[in-house]
């Protein structure tokens, strides 16, 4: 493939948690070159007013696409993409692929007909995973917490520190201080930060519990609906920050191949 037809795919999260689709789309796609927005400057997303992160996010990534110049766009973050969808994709021409919670494959996989939702407390709210619900688990009890204790605690695994497991199990109690029957035995991870606490949660979890995630199907789908490369403005990967970049955020950025690190004009 010729340098000039090297796609370029913009992925955007709060923090380092869209990184796990990152390396996702990485695995599906090895040609791409990949750009990455870290908006830490309005981490974490999940306990925003709708009406603020909406708009926030809508002139972000407006910057991170001037600056890119991307084939493809990622929210790669349940929480944005569960209300910025139809905005972000009248606002730009150029695709836009989400994350969604992977609420049809585990309801799908579940014997039980009990799934759990492990989500931040703003997408377990949101009017577009009870319609997700609805459409693909109605057969389903779903069991649901919302934290936003779990996304600090999985950025601050990337960035080099130990997780609390009986914090963890605290954290989960509402899916097993129950009956064995009443158990989900499916999980849905539905925001991107909780596929770094993958080992914990196995860990600390019933060992028969399946833990679900969108990560291999968001990148199927960016390699179905990826146009031709137009030329972009970057030449090697790249992450962006929207706040400066500290030495630990630099390591964790570089361990998913980001070495480049340049923080957005405000
Ligand atoms: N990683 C994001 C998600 O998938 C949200 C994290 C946050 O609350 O900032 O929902």
């Amino acid at each position: 493939m010729s340098e000039a037809a090297t796609p370029v795919i913009l992925a955007a999260d709060s923090g380092l948690g869209g990184l796990t689709i990152v390396a996702e789309i990485r695995k599906a796609m090895p040609q791409a070159r990949l750009a990455y927005l870290c908006d830490n400057a309005f981490f974490p997303y999940g306990t925003r007013p709708d009406a603020a992160l909406l708009s926030h996010f809508l002139g972000v990534m407006n910057r991170a696409i001037e600056r890119v110049r991307p084939d493809l766009v990622v929210t790669a973050c349940n929480t944005i993409s569960t209300i910025c969808l139809p905005q972000l994709r009248a606002a730009t021409s150029i695709p836009v692929v989400g994350v969604v919670p992977a609420i049809k494959p585990a309801a799908q996989q579940s014997r039980r007909k009990i799934i759990g939702l492990l989500a931040t407390p703003a997408t377990i709210n949101r009017p577009y995973t009870d319609d997700l619900i609805q459409r693909y688990a109605a057969d389903c009890t779903v069991l649901k917490v919302g934290s936003a204790e779990l996304v600090q605690m999985a950025e601050v695994k990337l960035l080099g520190e130990t997780v609390d497991r009986d914090r963890l199990r605290h954290i989960l109690s509402p899916f097993f201080d129950r009956s064995a029957a009443t158990q989900p035995d499916v999980i849905v991870l539905a925001c991107t930060h909780f596929p770094l606490l993958r080992a914990e949660f196995q860990a600390v979890g019933p060992a028969d519990v399946v833990w679900v995630d969108s990560g291999v199907a968001v990148a199927r789908r960016v390699v179905d609906v990826l146009p031709l490369p137009r030329g972009s403005s970057i030449e090697a990967d790249l992450a962006l920050t929207s706040a400066a970049c500290d030495p630990a955020m630099r390591r964790a950025l570089a361990q998913f191949g980001l070495a480049e690190v340049e923080t957005l004009p405000g």
